[in-house]
C-alpha cells in the first residue's frame, strides 16, 4: 500500500486564535506539498476554527473521552471533535499516560470511541529512558501496542501508530537512525501480527524532538511512514520545513 508520508503536527496546549494565521500558512504550503499528507492537532478550543480556515489539511484532537456524552466535567467526546470539525484523534500521547495515568486499557477504550464516531486514531506508544537504558525498549512498545490498539475487521486502515520514545519528546534528543528502524520493523511486525495483512499497510510515524535539521535522516528509517511533531509545528516555517523533508514540495 503506497501511503503518502503522514506529517502531523501536535499543538499540544499551545495556541490561541492568533495561531491560526500560522495555520492558514502551513495549510497553503501543504497545498504545494501534495505528495505528503498533512495534518494538525490544536488545542480543543481550535478544532473548529482550524477546520474551517483550512482546506488542505487535516485536523484532529489530542484526545477524546471512552463516553460518548455524559457527567464529564472538563472532558471531550469524539463525537464532539467530528462534529466540529475534527477527522482523526491523538489517543495515548505518553503526556496523558504519565500524567493522567492513562493504562493501555484506557488508550483502546478511547481508540474505540473514536473509531466509533467515525474519526480515525493515531494511537501513541514510546518507552521512557529507563526501560531503553533496561533493554527492554521493544518489549514495552509491543505490549503497549497489543493492549492499545483496536482490532476487528477493517479496523487497520483507520488506524495510525506513533512511536515517540518519551525520553526524546520535547528534549532535542533523538534516538540513532539505527535504533529508529529496529523499532519500526518491530512495530511492523507486531502490527501484522495484530492486523494480519492489512498490518502492513499502516502507518508508523516517528515522534520525539524531530525539527527541519533531522527530518530527513528520521524520515529514511526503516517503516518510517511520517512524524508526529511538537514543538516544530507551532511555526509555518519550521512545519512545512519538515514537510519539505517528507518529500513534498512546499516552497514554490
Ligand atoms: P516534540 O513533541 O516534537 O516537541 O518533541 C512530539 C510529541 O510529543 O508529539
Amino acid at each position: 500500500m503506497a501511503n503518502r508520508p503522514y506529517i502531523v503536527g501536535n499543538w499540544k496546549m499551545n495556541g490561541t486564535r492568533a495561531l491560526l494565521a500560522e495555520a492558514r500558512a502551513i495549510d497553503r504550503g501543504a497545498a504545494r506539498a501534495s505528495g505528503v499528507q498533512v495534518a494538525i492537532a490544536p488545542p480543543f478550543t481550535l478544532v473548529n476554527p482550524l477546520a474551517e480556515a483550512v482546506q488542505e489539511i487535516t485536523v484532529g484532537g489530542q484526545d477524546c473521552h471512552v463516553q460518548a456524552a455524559g457527567a464529564y466535567t472538563g472532558d471531550i467526546s469524539a463525537a464532539m471533535l467530528k462534529d466540529a470539525g475534527a477527522t482523526f484523534t491523538i489517543v495515548g500521547h505518553s503526556e496523558r499516560r504519565a500524567m493522567h495515568g492513562e493504562t493501555d486499557a484506557v488508550v483502546l477504550a478511547k481508540a474505540q470511541a473514536a473509531l466509533d464516531a467515525g474519526l480515525e486514531v493515531i494511537v501513541c506508544v514510546g518507552e521512557t529512558e529507563a526501560e531503553r537504558d533496561a533493554g527492554q525498549a521493544e518489549t514495552v512498545v509491543c505490549a503497549q501496542l497489543q493492549g492499545s490498539l483496536p482490532t476487528g475487521a477493517d479496523i487497520a486502515a483507520k488506524v495510525t501508530v506513533a512511536y515517540e520514545p518519551v525520553w526524546a519528546i520535547g528534549t532535542g534528543r533523538v534516538p540513532s537512525v539505527d535504533d529508529v528502524s529496529a523499532m519500526h520493523r518491530a512495530i511492523r511486525a507486531r502490527l501484522i501480527a495484530i492486523y494480519g495483512e492489512d498490518g502492513a499497510g499502516v502507518q508508523i510515524l516517528y515522534g520525539g524532538s524531530v525539527n527541519a535539521g533531522n527530518a530527513v535522516e528520521l524520515l529514511s528509517a526503516d517503516e518510517v511512514g511520517g512524524a508526529l511533531v511538537g514543538g516544530a509545528s507551532l511555526t509555518a516555517e519550521s512545519f512545512l520545513a519538515i514537510v519539505v523533508a517528507a518529500g513534498g514540495s512546499a516552497s514554490e
